[in-house]
């Protein structure tokens, strides 16, 4: 007997078998045996075909959100997959320059870039720099200056339409602190002044309203407003941003790239807009690419008849269950023993962090009763996870291991315990 794993939640390479789950032709168990729990595991053909899926979808352009995780290797990739890359902060463009990649293919984002940020960017000659502010335009024209460029920007505008998703990974409502504001005539004064500007080059309209958008209808209102504006200002690009939802779980739903891209396309024709329209995704890129590979290290009843299964991470190095009540989906590792009896009961899977937020995934049927010692595999793992890890409770992050064709190569290390006092200079 084999264990039935929910295909539909893995990287189409994912097999079960006698020797349990095994992804880009590596078993899970031995990959754990080699670098430890806790452990992110990313199938690199997959990865490669949600580029291409993306690129397909969006002809004119398509930049990876690195956000959504970044280290060299995912750059790397996606530049050999003919992405860009889209960085938030000057560290993630350091990355980006350490894994090679040329400015031409980095665009800039933030709400509140530093001096510096600006700086480094100018100096790498970045792509775009997406202005978030008249002081921000005022900063990057004055550095403009003094290196004697001419810098290519988009204007990230609010549309002021709020996005169907969870308050916290909302970016576009009046009261979001991202873009300027279309409904207030602040993102018009600013096209304005970029359009006259002798430093800037205004190419782009960028919006972005949310993550985890599982329908289109708010985002085709905020990238039709959008694309109206882009038109009023000459601009020929119009950025649709990310926000493409993935599911997390058995039953869930979620648009492909291209019901995004055919929405996103009616949307700008609705604003008037004819240019082309970029677009710039993270979580669906890498979300179901990666699984999370933990070790149970206990399993007991609570008062009120819950089972708990306690596995060696948890929101310290994911931490999306803490910030929005995300859940997951789990499996054992393990194929079925047949000798072992059925296991009917419902578990709770939590992590180790001392906040009572610590839940991976609930209502959990596994194919056998889990002990101590397994393995567990949770997919769609991929974003926002590492990304967002912390060393909480003074838990390391994961290792990182990438699989294909058989081969494994490590590219995040793990860190151990002595990794939790480098910071320390006293
Ligand atoms: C400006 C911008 N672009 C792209 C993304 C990627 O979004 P997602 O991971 O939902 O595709 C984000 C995420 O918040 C963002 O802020």
């Amino acid at each position: 007997m084999t264990v039935e794993i929910a295909a539909e939640l893995f990287p189409s390479s994912a097999t079960s078998g006698p020797h349990g789950i095994t992804v880009g032709g590596v078993a899970l168990a031995e990959l754990a045996s080699r670098y430890g729990t806790p452990l992110v595991v990313y199938d690199e053909a997959h990865l490669r075909q949600r580029c291409c899926d993306a690129r397909s979808a969006f002809p004119d352009g398509v930049s990876y959100a690195a956000k959504a995780f970044l280290c060299k290797a995912i750059a790397r990739l996606v530049h050999e997959e003919g992405l860009g890359l889209d960085v938030a902060s000057g560290g993630e463009l350091a990355v980006a320059v350490a894994a090679g990649l040329p400015g031409s293919a980095i665009t800039m984002h933030g709400n509140n870039k530093s001096d510096r940020e600006i700086t480094l960017a100018l100096r790498h000659r970045v792509g775009r720099i997406v202005i978030d502010s008249h002081e921000e335009l005022t900063r990057v024209e004055a550095d403009a200056a003094v290196l004697g460029l001419r810098v290519p920007v988009a204007i990230r505008v609010n549309p002021g339409v709020q996005a169907a998703t969870h308050p916290s990974i909302r970016t576009g409502g009046v009261e979001s602190k991202f873009g300027v504001s279309i409904v207030s005539g602040a993102a018009q004064s600013l096209a304005r002044l970029a359009q006259v500007s002798r430093s800037v080059d205004l190419h782009g309209v960028h919006v972005h309203i949310g993550s985890q958008l599982t329908g289109m209808g708010p985002s085709d209102d905020a990238i039709a407003s959008a694309a109206a504006f882009a038109l009023m200002h000459g601009a020929e690009e119009l950025i649709v941003g990310g926000g493409l939802g993935v599911p997390y779980r058995v039953g869930d739903h979620a648009p492909t790239f291209r019901d995004w891209s055919s929405a996103a396309g009616a949307a700008a024709e609705r604003g008037g807009f004819t240019g082309r329209i970029l677009a710039e995704p993270g979580r669906s890129i890498v979300a179901a690419a990666g699984i999370a590979v933990y070790s149970i290290g206990t399993v007991k009843e609570a008062g009120v008849g819950t089972r708990f299964v306690a596995v060696d991470g948890g929101i310290s190095d994911n931490p999306r269950p803490a910030l929005y009540g995300a859940r997951y989906h789990a499996e054992l590792v393990a194929p079925v023993d047949d000798s072992a009896p059925m296991d009917e009961m419902r578990y709770t899977v939590v992590g180790k962090n001392c906040e009572s937020s610590d839940v991976f995934a609930e209502d959990v049927v596994f194919h056998r009763s889990p002990r101590a010692g397994d393995l567990l595999a949770i997919p769609v793992a991929g974003a926002y996870g590492y990304a967002m890890a912390s060393n909480y409770n003074g838990l390391g992050r994961p290792a990182v291991v990438f699989v294909a064709d058989g081969q494994e190569r490590l590219v995040l290390r793990r860190e151990d315990e002595s990794d939790m006092s480098r910071l320390d200079v006293a």
